[in-house]
Order: C-alpha cells, then sequence, then structure tokens
C-alpha cells in the first residue's frame, strides 16, 4: 500500500499521533508531578538554613553535657546530663524524621491521617525558621480530627502557606495553626492565618493562578515562581477538599483548607512514624 504525497497545503497526520492526546494527558501528568517535586525540594531549600542551624545547637548542647557528665562524677549531674542528651537526640531524629517523610513521599496514597500529629510534623520542620524571623506561632486544636490524606502532600501544602505567611510578615508577626472540623462534622479543616501585610482585593482574585506573583526573588533565589499556591490548589483537589483565602489588607490574610474526614482507625492513636 502506498501512502498518498500531500501536496503542500495538506495538513499530515502522523497516524501515531491519533494516540497523542492520551499521550499529552501522561505527558502532562507526569510534568505536574515533577513539578511539584521541584516545587517541594524549593520549600526544603528554604529551610535548610536554618534547620542546619538548630542541628548544630542540638550537637552543641550534646557535646557540652557529654562533657559536663564526664567531669562530674555524681549521679545528680551524671543523670541531668543523660537527660538533656536524650531530649536532644530525640528533637534531632524528629526533624531528619520529618525531613526525610517530606522529601521520600513521592507517592500519592492517601490514608487516614491524624490531623494534630501532621501540624506538629510540619512545625518541628519550619519552627526555627518562623522564630528566626520573629514569627511566634500559636496553635489550636478543636477536638482531634482525622482526614484520609497523602501525609507529604498536604504537608508541603502547609509549608507553602506558612513560608507565605513569614514572607508578608516582614518584621515578624503572629501565625496562628487550627485544626477543627466543620459544623456537621463531614470535614476537617486547617486554618492558617497570619497577621501580615494582607491581600489588596485585587490580586486576591488572581493568587491561585500559576505563575502569578507579587514578589521579586530576593539574593537566594526565594519567592517569586507564582507557583506555590497554584499547587496546593491542585494537591487539596486531589483530596476531594479545597482551598479558601480571605484578607484584609493592612492585617492580616487566612487561608482555610478543608479535607473530607474520617474516623480514627480503632486502636491507632497517631499515623506519625516519629519515634516516642
Ligand atoms: N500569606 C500571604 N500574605 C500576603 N500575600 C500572600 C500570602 N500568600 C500568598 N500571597 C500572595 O499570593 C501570591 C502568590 O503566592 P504563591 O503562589 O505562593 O507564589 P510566590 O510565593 O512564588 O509569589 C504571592 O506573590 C503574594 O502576592
Ligand atoms: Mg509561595
Amino acid at each position: 500500500m502506498t501512502a498518498d504525497r500531500p501536496s503542500d497545503s495538506t495538513v499530515i497526520v502522523d497516524p501515531s499521533q491519533t494516540e497523542s492526546v492520551e499521550d499529552l494527558r501522561e505527558e502532562i501528568s507526569r510534568l505536574r508531578t515533577q513539578l511539584r517535586e521541584a516545587q517541594k525540594l524549593m520549600s526544603v531549600g528554604v529551610l535548610t538554613s536554618s534547620i542546619t542551624h538548630e542541628f548544630n545547637n542540638i550537637l552543641m548542647t550534646i557535646i557540652n553535657y557529654g562533657r559536663m557528665g564526664l567531669r562530674h562524677r555524681d549521679d545528680a549531674t551524671r543523670e541531668k546530663a543523660f537527660d538533656r542528651i536524650l531530649t536532644a537526640g530525640q528533637r534531632a531524629a524528629r526533624i531528619t524524621t520529618g525531613m526525610l517523610s517530606l522529601v521520600r513521599g513521592n507517592t500519592t496514597r492517601q490514608e487516614p491521617t491524624r490531623l494534630v500529629t501532621l501540624i506538629d510534623d510540619v512545625l518541628i520542620l519550619m519552627e526555627k525558621d518562623l522564630t528566626n524571623h520573629r514569627v511566634t506561632i500559636e496553635k489550636r486544636c478543636d477536638g482531634d480530627p482525622w482526614a484520609e490524606l497523602n501525609a507529604s502532600q498536604i504537608q508541603q501544602v502547609l509549608l507553602n502557606l506558612m513560608i507565605n505567611a513569614r514572607q508578608a510578615m516582614d518584621g515578624g508577626g503572629r501565625l496562628f495553626l487550627g485544626v477543627g472540623t466543620d459544623a456537621d462534622g463531614e470535614q476537617a479543616t486547617i486554618e492558617v492565618r497570619d497577621t501580615g501585610c494582607g491581600i489588596p482585593p485585587e490580586t486576591l482574585a488572581r493568587i491561585f493562578e500559576p505563575f502569578y506573583t507579587t514578589k521579586t526573588a530576593d539574593d537566594r533565589g526565594q519567592g517569586g515562581t507564582g507557583l506555590g499556591l497554584s499547587l496546593c490548589r491542585d494537591i487539596m483537589h486531589a483530596h476531594g477538599g479545597g482551598i479558601r483565602a480571605e484578607s484584609k489588607p493592612g492585617e492580616g490574610t487566612r487561608f482555610l483548607l478543608r479535607l473530607p474526614a474520617v474516623p480514627a482507625p480503632e486502636g491507632l492513636r497517631t499515623t506519625s512514624a516519629l519515634p516516642e
């Protein structure tokens, strides 16, 4: 069989391209995953400096109490030294476990997760960065809600919101994190509220658009991709949940996340992989 030779003006349809809609869908989905991964690593990059400093502090504590324990032979001093070393070591372990679970989590598997634990795991990573920028943290839990979710992805959403909040509070402020359920108990909610610069209405209408940003990258290349909130929205939709924002310019901004609530699995107190 010989193919017709097309004239100059003919549009050639390559038979292999007839599958192209499917191929393109797959390609888009692959690129989305890559983008999410890249964005996650950027958030991790923002935290690297504060976490490295925190580690240094922990090591100094361990070294100093180790020395103290060796120098003083009495039980009380040694017990105190061991106690401080253990606490410091456990804190370091929580930080590395949290970081690894965030970075490694590249599946999309969702499972019942305790929101209070999820927030605490993110705070472990974010705490130092916030206090370094003179941001105080307030946390409130109304009940003990669980939701069906992918922990790494929702942590990524929370990191994005908290980094945005910190960037909006130049000179310090307060970050409020709230966990609860809506009136009929169907939806679990997470609130992230700041006392930052706020968002004027014309900007608020656009913040979830991909590539929309009001920031210029700082000297460490942070901020200004405009991808954070659009990825947050994608992740929340993939969970059958949602995200919305309210803001008062000059006073602050509030983001509210909704996730389908699930009952706590029987006999299971927590899904956190962190050491006790
Ligand atoms: N907590 C906040 N306070 C004030 N403005 C915010 C806050 N969160 C997001 N924004 C606005 O939304 C825009 C888009 O945010 P985002 O998608 O995370 O991109 P980026 O952080 O790279 O600018 C920001 O540039 C900023 O103008
Ligand atoms: Mg951002």
